[in-house]
């Protein structure tokens, strides 16, 4: 067995639900645990220095960071996350890490000796599933994301994420900006499998199963609180009630109106009914608004929109701005990867996020790779990457590895 299957299916059964077949696999729960665990023992069996930041991601390197760092070599980082949104597929984030492993193994392999050392990184809460604040670890690594902010954050029972991290045995009190952390990271490359069909797709693809990003779309989370009055839902007269309910109904609908509107994407994916009773009016609905598009302005209309429909004034609860990934790298990296014809690997843009993007905001130089996805399906258990796709990928890192470190 390939050292990228043997890895592939020890984390198979990780926080993996049996009815859905989908993974649940949440920041600072048991399943993260386990995820963390199985990082640190690939990390000691390679013989690397497997560490954790101030933010809870883990790191694990050949060599010393600090010393190449201060010698003006800092490290090349591949990496991406383990933790998954609620019934998420097998790919999204594991892909990353397990390709990062195997491909230091092909590299070693071949006797090739990098110039400075090589980390792998493992992002915490790379979803936000749990806290609702996407790429959790990166921002609080780089300080985008504020430590009293984030340790305040609840999940859905109430714990703070501070008592979640605790309960880990993490120190949430340490919480912030890890500049030693950020020091040894000389350039970022992030492999994902692609959440998309462009390379799938026989015109935009070319038949490439690896292309190179060229940038993030915009893209916010956004909480819409939505006041109503408990009553009877058999005695109350239709005039008398005051329904939550009808103005989420206006808020979904008014999202796939603006959104069509304004050239963008928005969904409506959670929602938290009070008290949720069949024969109840609800007293409140909560629903959370999810919006990207190619400009900021556009997304920014479509938020607007959507609240003029609900007639509630959307929270922020996150934004991230646009992302150019390094012109340099990208371009580097594309005729790297060329095929055998010297045809450049394809570059493509994502409306999806990723910590890849925080650390090219904090100023780090930063680059994906994004492994074909036959129907482009993603945050579900439909996810998926061919074997022979997922093998491209994982010699394509070690091409970028060797033309970069
Ligand atoms: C993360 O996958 C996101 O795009 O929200
Ligand atoms: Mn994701
Ligand atoms: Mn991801």
């Amino acid at each position: 067995m390939s050292s990228f299957d043997s890895m592939w299916s020890d984390l198979a059964p990780v926080g993996r639900d049996a009815g859905t077949g989908g993974y649940r696999r949440y920041a600072w729960t048991a399943a993260d645990a386990a995820l963390r665990e199985w990082f640190r023992g690939e990390g000691e069996q390679r013989g690397l220095d497997v560490d954790t930041d101030r933010a809870g991601n883990l790191w694990a390197w050949t060599a010393d960071p600090d010393a190449a760092a201060a010698a003006g070599q800092p490290g090349l980082v591949l990496g991406s996350h383990l933790d998954s949104v609620p019934d998420g597929g097998a790919f999204d984030g594991p892909l990353g890490v397990v390709s990062a492993f195997a491909a230091l193994d092909l590299l070693r392999a071949r006797g090739f000796a990098p110039r400075r050392p090589l980390g792998i990184a493992c992002f915490a809460d790379e979803e936000g599933a749990r806290f609702g604040i996407a790429c959790a670890g990166s921002r609080l690594l780089t300080g985008a994301l504020d430590a009293d902010r984030a340790r305040s954050l609840t999940d859905d029972e109430g714990t703070t994420m501070a008592e979640a991290m605790a309960a880990a045995g993490h120190d949430a009190a340490g919480l912030g900006p890890d500049h030693a952390a950020l020091r040894r990271i000389g350039t970022f490359l992030e492999l994902h499998v692609e959440q998309g069909r462009a390379l799938a797709d026989p015109t935009d693809g070319d038949g490439a199963a690896v292309g190179v990003a060229s940038s993030i779309w915009p893209h916010g989370r956004w909480r819409l609180d939505l006041r109503g009055r408990a009553d009877h839902a058999g005695t109350t007269r239709l005039a008398d009630r005051e329904d939550p309910m009808l103005a989420l109904a206006a808020a979904v609908l008014g999202a796939r109106a603006a959104a069509e509107r304004h050239g963008t994407v928005a969904t409506v994916g959670k929602v938290r009914v009070r008290p949720n009773g069949v024969n109840a009016i609800p007293s409140s609905v909560t629903a959370w608004l999810d919006a990207r598009g190619p400009r900021e302005e556009a997304v920014r209309a479509v938020v607007a929109d959507v609240g003029a429909a609900a007639g509630a004034a959307p929270v922020e609860e996150s934004w991230t701005a646009s992302t150019d990934f390094d012109a340099a790298l990208r371009d580097r990296l594309s005729a790297a990867l060329a095929d055998p014809d010297g045809r450049p690997a394809p570059v493509l843009p994502t409306g999806a996020g990723h910590d890849a993007g925080v650390l090219s905001a904090a100023g780090i130089p930063t680059a994906m790779l994004f492994v074909r996805n036959p129907t482009g399906v993603s945050h579900s258990p439909a996810e998926h990457a061919d074997p022979d796709d997922c093998s491209a990928g994982v010699e394509a890192l070690a091409r970028a590895v060797e033309a970069l470190a």
